[in-house]
């Protein structure tokens, strides 16, 4: 049987390299469509929670990965030798910034290189980690070249860029449509089956990694960008006495050429404040300065800053230093009902805020401890004791569920909320109630 039609009968044995937020999702949906899956990861803990069936990712229904690890069809290890049973191999890797914003590629790097040292004939492998355009040319196909294999021929290598929004209860890893660019036609050809085997939505090919690598930059580039604009209309608005938050609602009702989207502390996560700067770090090698990311990114590093000088103008008109003052963040996470904490603007604000002298605590549904500064500080809960203790509540993150802003609301001096979630959650008509502010 050739590879392809391993993969359109789902006898090929799939790898997944990093269970991650990425990975485990889509090994999970691999396997339920009938593939049988191995994931790959260097984290002992993770693979051993992934063997006993326990769930660890938000977007992964609990009882679907314990059944599936129940019935061996996903199992997990940290054996890399084990790369060498599989048929195709998915690389969700992290792909982190270095302290110089530049893109650090070990993580793919070392990944790879365990890939191509355990490879064999008739073999797809796919990166999925985000990254800049040229990546999986100049950077994998060379170690696959290395190792013997003729690419498109007897080893298929291709791009898909992850779009998997953590917490969209609608749009899953299994109906978001996906992009491949293979490093041939045959390669192209070779993973849109694979993605076609296992997804219930359109997979788009493109002419080549660089072209998909370059889909995913854009998408996150657009966001990053976007979001500045709201940022910076945040601003403007406050400075002008204008409710930015109607002047969206009212430009949403505009049924083309404008998508709402909507300010807050900063920009966090794993992908929108970082990859753009893969691009950033690419154009520099043909001598292009990529104004608008960088712009877009410092609007985005200024909101903390802003939310707490926002905050200090509040308190002093209430005749409050901030100095000495007790504040709460409600929400830590960088984004609603999720608990991933990477790179979130709320633990901007809370240094911004320390450094300023006010005692900071947290209240986080989803995140029951923060690690910061080698303390592991825990959420504490909002009630009516404590919050009358306060100065001040900031709402930093919007979690839709598992909090009571009817008790903030009622119990707390002042409100701060960057999310606008209070007023839309309790359905408050203007005017609103003394002790709450909107960015
Ligand atoms: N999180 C998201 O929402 C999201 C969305 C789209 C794309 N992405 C992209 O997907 C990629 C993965 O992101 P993530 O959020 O899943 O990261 P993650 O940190 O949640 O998971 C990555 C996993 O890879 C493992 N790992 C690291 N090096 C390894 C190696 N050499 N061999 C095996 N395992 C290794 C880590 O232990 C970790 O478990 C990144 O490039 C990211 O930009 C992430």
């Amino acid at each position: 049987m050739t590879l392809y039609e391993k993969i359109q009968s789902k006898t090929a044995a799939v790898g997944v390299v990093g269970l991650g937020y990425v990975g485990l999702p889509l090994a999970v949906e691999k396997a339920k469509a009938g593939f049988t899956v191995i994931g790959f990861d260097v984290q002992a803990e993770k693979v051993d929670q992934v063997n006993r069936g326990e769930n660890y990712i938000g977007d992964v229904v609990p009882e679907e990965l314990s059944a599936l690890a129940t019935s061996g069809r996903l199992s997990a290890t940290t054996d890399m030798a084990r790369l060498g049973a599989c048929d195709v191999i998915a690389i969700c890797v992290p792909t982190p910034l270095d302290r110089f914003k530049q893109p650090d590629l070990s993580f793919v790097e070392s990944s790879a290189r365990a890939v191509a040292r355990h490879a064999h004939k008739n073999m797809l492998v796919v990166l999925e980690s985000t990254t800049y355009p040229g990546t999986t040319e100049e950077v994998l196909k060379p170690l696959f070249d290395k190792a013997g294999f003729s690419i498109g021929t007897d080893l298929y290598l291709a791009f898909s860029p992850e779009r998997v929004d953590p917490g969209n209860l609608r749009f899953k890893t299994k109906n978001t449509p996906k992009v491949v660019g293979g490093c041939t036609p045959e390669c192209t050809r070779h993973a849109k089956a694979l993605y076609e085997a296992v997804l219930e939505a359109p997979v788009f090919a493109v002419s080549s990694p660089k072209e998909a690598e370059m889909t995913k930059i854009l998408e996150n580039t657009y966001r990053i960008v976007n979001c500045a604009l709201a940022n910076e209309m945040a601003v403007i608005c406050d400075k002008l006495s204008i409710n930015v938050w109607e002047v969206i609602a009212a430009a949403a009702t505009k049924p083309f050429g404008f998508v709402p989207f909507y300010p807050g502390p900063g920009v966090g996560g794993h992908c929108i404040p970082i990859d753009p700067y893969y691009l950033t770090w690419k154009a520099r090698a043909v001598d292009y300065h990529t104004r608008l990311i960088e712009l877009a990114g410092d609007i985005n590093d200024d909101m903390p800053a802003y939310v707490v000088h926002r905050l200090q103008d509040l308190l002093n008109d209430r005749g409050k230093p901030l100095k000495g003052s007790r504040i709460l963040l409600c929400g830590v996470a960088y984004k609603g009902d999720i608990e991933d904490l990477r790179e979130s603007p709320a633990l901007k604000v809370w240094d911004e805020l320390e450094q300023k002298g006010a005692g900071v605590f947290f209240h986080d549904p989803y995140c029951p401890l923060v690690k910061r500064h080698g303390a592991r500080i825990p959420s504490v809960a909002p009630d009516p004791d404590l919050l009358q203790s306060l100065d001040a509540v900031i709402i930093t993150t919007a979690h839709t569920n598992n909090l009571d802003y009817r008790a903030l609301l009622d119990h707390a001096p002042l409100v701060l909320d960057t999310k606008n979630i209070v007023s839309a959650k309790l359905g408050l008509a203007m005017p609103l109630p003394g002790n709450l502010v909107r960015l």
